[in-house]
C-alpha cells in the first residue's frame, strides 16, 4: 500500500484557506485519489470540543498551546495516520505551523517549548506539502468583515497580532522552502487555482 500524501493549508484568518480547501478536494478526487478533508483545532469529536473551548475561552498562552497539541494528538491518532496508512490523501485546514505562528509569533511563546510539543506529539511526521496563503492583514480583515460572520476569540485580536502571525509564517516558509510554498492570496481565485495546479504537479513525481 502506497502511503497517501499529507497537505496542510495555512495563513492568517481570512487568507482564503477554507475557500481553497473544497476546490483542492474536488481537484484531487477527480484525479482518482481518495481524499480526507479535515481541520485543526478539531477533526475528531474530542478535538471539536477542544476547538469550541479554544475559540471562546480566555486562557494562559501555554494552556492554549497544550490544548492545540492535545487536539492534534487525537487528530493524528484517529484521522490523519489511519487515512495516510490506507493510502488516502489528507488535506488539513491548519496544522502545527499554526501553533508556531499564532502561539509562537502572535502570543510570544518560546519556540523551544513548541518544538518540544511538536516532537512529542508528531515524532518526525511533517506534511508533504504546506500551502501558505499569504495576504496583508488589512485585506484579510476586510474580507472577513465582508463575509460578516461573528468573529471568534482569535479573529477579535488587533492587527499587530496578525502582523506578527503573518511574519512568523513567512519566516517558517524561508526556513523550510521545499515544504512550505507561499501562495499570493491577493489574486483572483482563478489565478490562485492555476498556481495550485502547478504546485500539486510536483507531488505526482
Ligand atoms: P480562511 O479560511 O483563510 O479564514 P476564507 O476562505 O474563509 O479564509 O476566506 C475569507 C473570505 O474571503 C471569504 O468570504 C472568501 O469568500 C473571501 N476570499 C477568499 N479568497 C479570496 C480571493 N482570492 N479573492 C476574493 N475573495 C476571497
Ligand atoms: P480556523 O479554523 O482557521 O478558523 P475559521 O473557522 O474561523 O476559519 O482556526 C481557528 C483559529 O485557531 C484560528 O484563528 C487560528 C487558531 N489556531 C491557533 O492559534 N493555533 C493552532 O495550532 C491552530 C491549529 C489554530
Amino acid at each position: 500500500m502506497v502511503r497517501g500524501k499529507f497537505i496542510t493549508l495555512e495563513g492568517i484568518d481570512g487568507a482564503g484557506k477554507s475557500t481553497h480547501l473544497g476546490w483542492l478536494v474536488d481537484y484531487l478526487s477527480q484525479r482518482g485519489l481518495r481524499v480526507v478533508a479535515t481541520r485543526e483545532p478539531g477533526g475528531t469529536p474530542l478535538g471539536e470540543k477542544l476547538r469550541a473551548l479554544l475559540l471562546a475561552e480566555s486562557m494562559h498562552v501555554e494552556t492554549e498551546a497544550l490544548l492545540m497539541f492535545a487536539a492534534r494528538r487525537e487528530h493524528l491518532d484517529k484521522i490523519i495516520l489511519p487515512a495516510l496508512e490506507q493510502g488516502d490523501w489528507v488535506i488539513s485546514d491548519r496544522y502545527s505551523d499554526a501553533s508556531f505562528a499564532y502561539q509562537g509569533g502572535g502570543r510570544g511563546l518560546d519556540r523551544e517549548k513548541l518544538e518540544t510539543l511538536e516532537a512529542w506529539v508528531q515524532g518526525g511526521l511533517k506534511p508533504d506539502l504546506t500551502l501558505l496563503f499569504d495576504v496583508p492583514t488589512e485585506l484579510a480583515h476586510a474580507r472577513l468583515a465582508l463575509a460578516g460572520n461573528e468573529p471568534d476569540r482569535f479573529e477579535r485580536e488587533q492587527q499587530a497580532f496578525f502582523d506578527r502571525v503573518r511574519r512568523a509564517y513567512l519566516d517558517r516558509a524561508l526556513r523550510e522552502p521545499r515544504r512550505i510554498i507561499r501562495i499570493d492570496g491577493t489574486r483572483s481565485l482563478a489565478e490562485i487555482r492555476a498556481e495550485l495546479e502547478r504546485v500539486l504537479e510536483a507531488l505526482w513525481r
